[in-house]
């Protein structure tokens, strides 16, 4: 969270204007409505798979777009490029939160993006150690935007996490590509569940946007997020019901470890953006998110099946 609010604070002035995703992390739901509007700032949210409506919702004074692709945790997909075309010609910049796939399997600036986020308290540790995060981009935006304000405002790492984020990086691509690989299989598993309504990851073929997936990353990631099916029954209890199944799986709202994880995005992560925001990002009592590590995945589902019977 300190690197977005960094990025923040070295971009924008009092009155000017921000377009987010609507699929973004609570936290930064909450940075942009709480905090930055206290200080004359104001964002509009938009879908983060509709270019269109990026346009649509720039004005004077929009100096940033803000996105995550894929999305936490309903593995939205945003075109980088489009959304690049859009913001250059509207003379603002673009910013991807590049959580969810880290540079092993998506490379942002690569398609456009101005700056990049990390929170390195996920994969680049990879096993839940430190809390910690990045900001990458083109030098001149670094030295003249970022620096300053890392510099006079003190959001920084102490040498002890950095040096473990350094020791995560040296095992980085074999880890996403392995987690990655697990949650494949564990994501077609759930799709054929007979309890399991959807499943939202990019590495299907049944992904919405398969063929945007391709063009942007190596592989799927490692966050399987589903929804279970609505019987009738109160979906909430029914999903915690499952996360309390969980014998090896454990629970908690972080995810990027090497040990799965599981949690209930709608009463967690997004448990304070709202009713209706959690609505619009899709976000229901049914929806269970699992991030992905390096355990059999044969473990892995018998360990969901517990609660999912
Ligand atoms: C997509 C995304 N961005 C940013 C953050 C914030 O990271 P941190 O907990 O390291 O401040 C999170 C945390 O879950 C996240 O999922």
């Amino acid at each position: 969270m300190s690197a977005i609010f960094t990025c923040c604070l070295g971009l924008v002035n009092a009155g000017d204007h921000i377009v987010a995703s609507r699929s973004i992390f609570g936290a930064t739901v909450q940075l942009f409505n709480t905090i930055l509007s206290r200080f004359g700032v104001e964002t509009t949210y938009v879908d983060p798979t509709d270019p269109a409506a990026w346009a649509a919702a720039t004005r004077n004074g929009t100096k940033l777009f803000y996105v995550e692709t894929p999305s936490n945790p309903t593995a939205e997909i945003a075109d980088i490029a489009a959304l690049k075309a859009i913001a250059s010609a509207r003379g603002a910049l673009l910013i991807v939160d590049n959580c969810f796939c880290t540079p092993a399997l998506q490379r942002p600036i690569e398609h456009g993006a101005d700056l990049v986020i990390h929170s390195a308290t996920k994969f680049l540790d990879g096993q839940g150690r430190v809390m910690g995060g990045a900001v990458l981009g083109k030098a001149d935006l670094m030295r003249e935007r970022i620096m300053p304000v890392l510099r006079t405002a003190g959001p920084s790492l102490s040498p002890f996490n950095a040096w473990v984020l350094l020791k995560g990086l040296e095992t980085l691509s074999l880890r996403m590509d392995k987690q990655s690989a697990n949650a494949l299989v564990l994501a077609r598993w759930l799709e054929a569940h007979p309890r399991v309504a959807r499943v939202l990851y990019p590495g299907l073929e049944s992904h919405p946007q398969a063929e945007l997936v391709g063009r942007q990353q190596s592989a799927g990631g490692a966050v399987v997020s589903f929804e279970l099916v609505d019987d009738g029954s109160d979906l909430r209890a029914c999903a915690w019901r499952v996360v309390d199944g969980c014998r090896m799986i454990s629970i908690t709202a972080n995810l990027g470890d090497t040990r799965s994880t599981i949690t209930h995005p709608a009463t967690t992560t997004h448990g304070r953006v709202g009713v209706e925001a959690r609505a619009a990002a899709g976000i229901g009592d049914g929806m269970l998110r699992v991030a992905v590590g390096l355990e059999s995945v044969e473990d892995l589902c018998r360990d969901l099946a517990h609660g999912l019977g």
